[in-house]
């Protein structure tokens, strides 16, 4: 076990020992290594002030993503490589491309925002697989300018996304990765400050053992709901395993009957499989948070918080997903609907963690469909989310999946809509009446979100705007068999 983390910065290697294992990168970065370029802002993942890069060996190159520095903790910079926007200037001072393009494009007023977007834009120019940045909107979604500069911040964007990399850190990527490899033979990870924990395990087996070990201790993945409870509940955690390591939990693979996606496979990583699966599923991913939540953020948290708000979990249970469940004793699956006994309690037992999901792929004549309502499109959580799984047998509903968030204490099935439906034509006449079945499934509760009325009718006519989507010719081809029909 080793007790000093070690990421790359500058192309070296730094060390830290002493690290406290709850200290955000952005504190790091702002009081210890004295670097205010990174700004803070809401210190919850909303802004995008903070935005950071941080660099990881993927296939035998660096990836590169935006992550928000204001909620990432320090040891989870461990064998990666950390680019801020102090890392841009060339060594003789000559500016960034991107900040060379905001300074011409006119794209900062008071300036707070702009070490954030150029962050963000740099990690496009350098991350993205095509030469086309077709959507601009959702790369800098997570990035809030107070001053509303918004055009003149596309327009730089706009005008240095189609040029290929071609700065210093491009030139050094070799040696960036030849760093990243040298780390990645490193030992698992163990701080220690006072009485405070944090382990890095690299296995499941080793990180099975831990939870054994430390059964009250944190289990940290992305840390975007985890930041906040240290940042805004001012929460101390004691000890802190962190999954983000473990090989077995970042596997994503499709063993022909189903997708199986590891805990710690983040919304990044696993957004292209989940949209081959079906593009509505794509959709719900691409509509959660901004690209710098999401490259941080797991489906593995997002099922573990128990949150009936979370997007996933709806239409993960209309696509009958199971749950692998793992402790030192031995792994169970479950269905994952099974998994949310009440608000607040999961059906994970003492020593156990999550450690994949599986989602059937073959249901070829299946027609599935979500839909996420929130006040705001980008960077909001959800009022409610509905996700629909029809098999039609002609014209009569054979099985039907109906799931709602945002409607109860945990993500819920809508049990007396689907009985009412089972076995009968697929009407507007019957959908109508399982709509208002709908109001013996829910009773709703009014937040700041949405009132119980708005949730009890929105979510009704979701059933019904789906019922329209799929007697509609023109959608209906691209609905079919999941996504994996040709698209209309
Ligand atoms: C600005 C912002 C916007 C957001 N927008 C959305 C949104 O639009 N939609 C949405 O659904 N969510 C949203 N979220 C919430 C959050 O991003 C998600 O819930 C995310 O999936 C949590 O994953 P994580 O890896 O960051 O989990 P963490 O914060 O690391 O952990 C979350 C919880 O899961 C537990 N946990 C994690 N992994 C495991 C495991 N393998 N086994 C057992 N327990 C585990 C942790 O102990 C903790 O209780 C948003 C958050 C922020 C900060
Ligand atoms: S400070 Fe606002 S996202 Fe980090
Ligand atoms: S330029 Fe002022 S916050 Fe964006």
């Amino acid at each position: 076990m080793r007790d000093k983390i070690r990421f790359v910065q500058n192309g070296r290697v730094r060390e830290l020992e002493n690290v406290d294992p709850t200290q955000t990168v952005l504190n790091f970065l702002r009081y210890i290594d004295a670097e205010t370029g990174t700004k803070e802002g809401c210190a919850e993942g909303d802004c995008g002030a903070c935005t950071v890069v941080l660099g990881e060996l993927k296939d035998g190159d660096v990836e590169y993503q935006a992550v928000n520095a204001c909620i990432q903790f320090l040891p989870m910079l461990d064998g990666k490589e950390l680019i801020t926007v102090e890392n841009l200037k060339s060594k003789d001072g000559t500016l960034h491309p991107v900040q060379q393009a905001m300074v011409e494009a006119n794209g900062s007023q008071c300036g707070f925002c702009t070490p954030g977007f150029v962050m963000s834009i740099f990690a496009e120019l350098h991350g993205r697989n095509s030469q086309e940045l077709s959507d601009i909107n959702n790369v800098l979604a997570g990035n809030l300018c107070r001053c509303t500069g918004y055009g003149t911040i596309i327009d730089a964007a706009q005008s240095v996304a189609l040029q290929a990399p071609a700065d210093h850190i491009h030139a050094r990527r070799a040696l960036t990765s030849a760093l990243l490899s040298e780390l990645q033979q490193d030992d698992s990870l163990a701080l220690a400050q006072d009485s405070r924990r944090y382990y890095a395990p690299k296995t499941s087996s080793e990180l099975a053992d831990l939870i054994d070990q430390y059964p009250d201790a944190t289990i940290l993945a992305g840390a975007t709901d985890i930041g906040l409870w240290v940042t805004k509940q001012h929460r101390q955690l004691d000890n802190i395993i962190y999954v983000g390591n473990v090989t077995e939990l970042k596997e994503l693979n499709d063993d022909g009957e189903y997708l199986n996606i590891g805990a710690a496979v983040t919304y990044s990583h696993a957004w292209k499989a989940l949209a081959d699966l079906n593009p509505d599923l794509g959709e719900i991913v691409r509509r959660i948070a901004s690209t710098q939540i999401r490259n941080s953020g797991t489906i593995g948290g997002n099922v573990a918080n128990g949150s009936p708000i979370g997007d996933m979990p709806p239409p993960l249970i209309a696509l009958n997903a199971r749950l692998i469940l793992r402790s030192k004793q031995g792994a169970r699956t479950i269905a994952l609907e099974d998994f949310f006994i009440e608000y607040g309690r999961q059906d994970l037992k003492t020593g156990e963690f999550v450690e994949a999901f599986q989602l059937p792929l073959k249901n070829e004549s299946a027609i599935f469909k979500a839909y996420k309502i929130s006040k705001r499109f980008d960077q909001d959580i959800s009022a409610l989310c509905g996700a629909f799984n029809l098999v039609l047998d002609g014209n009569i509903v054979k099985d039907i999946r109906i799931c709602y968030g945002g409607m109860a204490g945990t993500p819920h099935r809508a049990a007396k809509s689907e009985q009412y439906l089972q076995g009968k034509d697929w009407t507007l006449e019957n959908v109508q009446i399982a709509m208002t079945a709908m109001a013996e499934d829910y009773t709703p509760m009014s937040d700041m979100r949405a009132s119980q009325d708005y949730r009890m009718l929105a979510a009704q006519n979701l059933l019904k705007k789906f019922f329209i989507e799929t007697t509609d010719p023109t959608t209906l081809t691209r609905l079919v068999g999941h996504g994996r029909v040709a698209h209309a």
